[in-house]
């Protein structure tokens, strides 16, 4: 079996510089939902039809399994599928989908391709409001004659609703002669590949039609509108198998997944969180509202508190993290750890039971079990010109408004008293302080303003 991804067009209507198939949906460009719907049925080639946005197209969604036909100019459906001829193999099926229609299941491309096992087979919905769409034209039995598009309809043939969706599996041995004899004479002087169903039906070839299971599996995308809509389509979806998994949503219409979502038992999430890339949320993981998680693995038992924003980052089982916390590359917090309001990690460990519960900067460190880091501690990891490391042991406290300037090494068990400036080792166990001795004088007093 082929695939033939037609992906050349222009989508004017998207009024945008992005070619239209690299327009995003829950985060990945339409056309790459296609490919991999395609990859997902194991194709011997999977060609891309690329013209519109040329090059961009082609590095955007490259891979090794893809082949590539430029369409120079646009001349229709049918020309489009003509230049992936050179590229695909001449037995089997030929299945054509659109680069722009990324919501298609596999189960119904398997049906389509199927019902045209011993023929070609047509994937059709039947539309309230047809306008725009070719029509299924079929003789008084019920079979199918031929594709008229809208423009080149009679009336009569303007009232059949069961539409073309544009998506066909065509026997791969008859398509290079098929293409080889459409014309042009039509209402948009275009090779429509629509054509071939009439070549197909005077040949005696059986012509066979397959349904969607849901109308949104054949829509396409071809303004900012549509675009919308099958995004929300999207996340419904994406949300409804949470549920069915055993999820608990406080709204599922609020919740966006755009990547992976793996997740255990018993997980909540409240509205308003956004999950890209791949995060894995262990059991009994709680998200509060509003939260941000970008390839982010959250340990069982985790609670996270609203407004949190990670990314690249690790939070270990039974972690107490936010409201207002910001997890950046490479922050990794073991067991029972305690990250809070407006406290940012980066590349940093942390080990077990350690706890950041207030307004902290912890940058490029090695933070032990058991540590204290008090409200407004600062690691200065940055000179200017190089980032040094920091290294904080087990048992640790650090008052409150202390900066670390690194390099720099905090001994076990070390105390640092608040608004200590640490510039050189904190030997373990010790006090060690370096703010000014507290003095009072008596006898001062405050500049004040002549009286009138
Ligand atoms: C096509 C079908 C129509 C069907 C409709 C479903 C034909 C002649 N008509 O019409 O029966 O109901 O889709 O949406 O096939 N493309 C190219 N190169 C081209 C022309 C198009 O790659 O030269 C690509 C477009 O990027 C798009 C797809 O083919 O992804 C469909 O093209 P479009 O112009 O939207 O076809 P319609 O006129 O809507
Ligand atoms: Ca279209």
């Amino acid at each position: 079996m082929n695939v033939v991804i037609l992906a050349a067009g222009q989508g004017k209507r998207m009024h945008s510089n992005l070619p239209k198939v690299l327009h995003p949906l829950a985060g990945k460009p339409l056309a790459r939902h296609v490919i991999d719907t395609a990859r997902s049925l194991q194709p011997e080639k999977l060609v891309v039809v690329f013209g519109h946005g040329g090059e961009m197209v082609r590095s955007t969604l490259d891979a090794g399994d893809i082949s590539w036909a430029l369409q120079e100019p646009q001349l229709g459906t049918g020309h489009a599928v003509a230049q992936a001829l050179p590229l695909i193999s001449r037995e089997g099926q030929t299945l054509v989908l659109y680069g722009d229609v990324p919501l298609t299941r596999a189960s119904s491309l398997k049906r389509l391709l199927q019902a045209g096992h011993d023929g070609l087979s047509i994937l059709t919905v039947d539309l309230p409001n047809p306008t725009g769409y070719g029509r299924i034209v079929r003789d008084a039995a019920g079979n199918v004659q031929r594709i008229v598009e809208e423009k080149d309809a009679t009336p009569q043939e303007k009232t059949i609703r069961e539409v073309n969706t544009g998506i066909m599996a065509i026997p791969s041995a008859r398509l290079a002669d098929w293409l080889g004899r459409l014309s042009n004479d039509n209402a948009q002087g275009e090779y429509y590949l629509t054509d071939i169903v009439a070549l197909a039906v005077a040949e005696g070839l059986p012509v066979r039609t397959a349904q969607a299971d849901d109308e949104w599996e054949v829509l396409g995308v071809n303004s900012k509108v549509q675009l919308a809509r099958l995004e929300r389509v999207y996340q419904r979806n994406i949300a409804e198998a949470m549920l069915v998994g055993g999820v608990r949503l406080a709204d599922p219409a609020r919740i966006d997944v755009r990547g992976e979502l793996t997740y255990g038992r018993d997980v909540f999430i409240d509205v308003g969180c956004v999950f890209e890339g791949r995060v894995e949320l262990a059991d009994a993981v709680e998200i509060g509202p509003y939260c941000v998680l970008k390839n982010v693995k959250v340990g069982a038992g985790a609670q996270i508190a609203a407004f949190c924003h990670f990314e690249d980052a690790l939070i270990g089982p039974d972690g107490v993290v936010g409201p207002f916390a910001r997890l950046r590359r490479g922050a990794e917090l073991g067991p029972e750890v305690h990250i809070g309001n407006f406290v940012e990690v980066k590349k940093s460990r942390i080990a077990a039971q350690s706890k950041a519960n207030h307004l902290a900067y912890i940058g490029d460190a090695e933070v032990g079990q058991r540590v204290n880091i008090g409200a407004g501690t600062i690691v200065c990891n940055y000179d200017g010109a190089f980032k040094h490391r920091t290294v904080i042991e087990d048992d640790v406290f650090i008052g409150s408004d202390s900066q670390l300037v690194a390099p720099v090494t905090v001994g076990r068990g070390a105390t640092l008293g608040a608004g200590t400036t640490l510039t050189k080792d904190a030997p373990p166990d010790a006090l060690t302080v370096s703010r000014a001795k507290q003095v009072t004088l008596t006898g001062w007093v405050r500049p004040q303003k002549p009286k009138k």
